[in-house]
């Protein structure tokens, strides 16, 4: 692990979208509140709440949040500020009767590229467009309660990660340049913008032809970063949450590639990241943190303390309904 405080402060240290969980009635609540002002910090630049259901759109489980006009909103935005960091959102949508698998690898991975396929040939131009705007909409409400930054998650197996890819999507170029649109309009507005993908699925058939492309075509949108996760949900979450050492070291691997490429543009790059060695990384890329801030809200103060990858955070595929964590502890639901 790095200690050179010198090298990361040229950096953005942004704190991951995290399915927390901790809503009632698809509203966030004093827990959610309690979550995101606690790990606001000024080391910290940028807090992204997530994943946050668009207008019309659909949850990836029963307990993700759905943007309104409810003030909470409002609060939430405002307690990250008070904190020091760049209020953030992740918006996402799934599609009706998607159902998150609780299992951590799919038996068969290319059943779900399969499916996946059969619901974009069903949408039609007006379907993809209504979704789109959704975003746009969203946007336009997040802006409204504060949020200074906005990411678009088109990772993980959800419907922008299906739409703007072309060998799931035929009409993936015409997703890509609504999002630069998008991109274009919410930058005009004042805001950061990113759009979160997968580096590949976890399918190694699928993953064998295309990625790179793919990759390419997102890096090339007008968001100020890219943030590079990996796997899509129902393929294997292995990838969307590295724990062993050489899935962590072929992530970053994965990501550095993909920025040398890219070199005028910003990536957030994930998977334990303050555990590199960040002297030669590139200046392009900026370190995005999930687990080590669930575990110790102070993570960015205390580095050597953070998660002990005891995998209790992943309360969906143990059964549960919101976000535990061996280390830490929420508050009490008083709904
Ligand atoms: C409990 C939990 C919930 C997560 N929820 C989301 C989510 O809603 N959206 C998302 O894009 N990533 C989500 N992630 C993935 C993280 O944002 C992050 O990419 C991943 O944990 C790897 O970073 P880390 O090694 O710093 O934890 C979640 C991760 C965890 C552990």
């Amino acid at each position: 692990m790095t200690s050179d405080i010198n090298i990361l402060s040229a950096r953005r240290t942004f704190f991951l979208a995290v399915n927390t969980g901790f809503v009632t009635e698809g509203i966030p609540d004093h827990r959610f509140l309690d979550f995101y002002a606690t790990r606001s910090s000024p080391e910290l630049h940028c807090s992204i709440i997530g994943n946050v259901v668009v207008p019309r759109g659909y949850g990836s489980n029963a307990v993700t949040p759905i943007l309104t006009e409810n003030p909470i909103w409002s609060d939430i935005a405002a307690s990250i500020k008070a904190g020091g960091s760049v209020p953030g959102i992740q918006l996402a949508t799934a599609w009706e009767g998607y159902v998150g698998s609780r299992k951590f690898r799919a038996p068969e991975p290319h059943a779900f590229i399969s499916e996946a396929r059969r619901l974009v040939d069903h949408m039609t131009a007006d379907d993809v467009g209504s979704v789109l705007s959704s975003f746009g909409l969203a946007t336009d409400i997040a802006i409204q309660h504060g949020f200074r930054h906005v990411q678009i998650h088109a990772a993980h197996g959800y419907l922008l990660s299906l739409l703007i890819d072309f060998r799931i999507n035929r009409n993936a170029a015409a997703v890509l340049d609504e999002l630069a649109s998008l991109a274009e309009r919410s930058k005009r507005l004042g805001i950061e913008t990113s759009i979160r993908i997968s580096l590949k699925t976890g399918d190694a058939d699928f993953d064998s032809s295309g990625t790179m492309q793919l990759q390419d075509s997102v890096a090339k949108l007008p968001f100020d970063f890219v943030d590079l996760s990996s796997g899509f949900y129902n393929i294997d979450k292995r990838l969307i949450y590295p724990a062993r050492t050489e899935v962590i070291e072929a992530r970053l691997q994965e990501s550095l590639a993909v920025g040398a490429r890219h070199p005028a543009r910003s990536f957030i790059i994930s998977g334990h990241a303050l555990r590199h060695d960040w002297t030669d990384i590139g200046p392009n890329f900026h370190p995005g943190v999930c687990r080590d801030l669930i575990a110790n809200p102070r993570f960015l103060q205390e580095r050597q303390n953070g998660c002990r990858n005891q995998n209790k955070c992943h309360y969906y595929s143990r059964g549960g309904n919101h976000l535990t964590c061996g280390r830490w502890k929420p508050l009490p639901d008083h709904s």
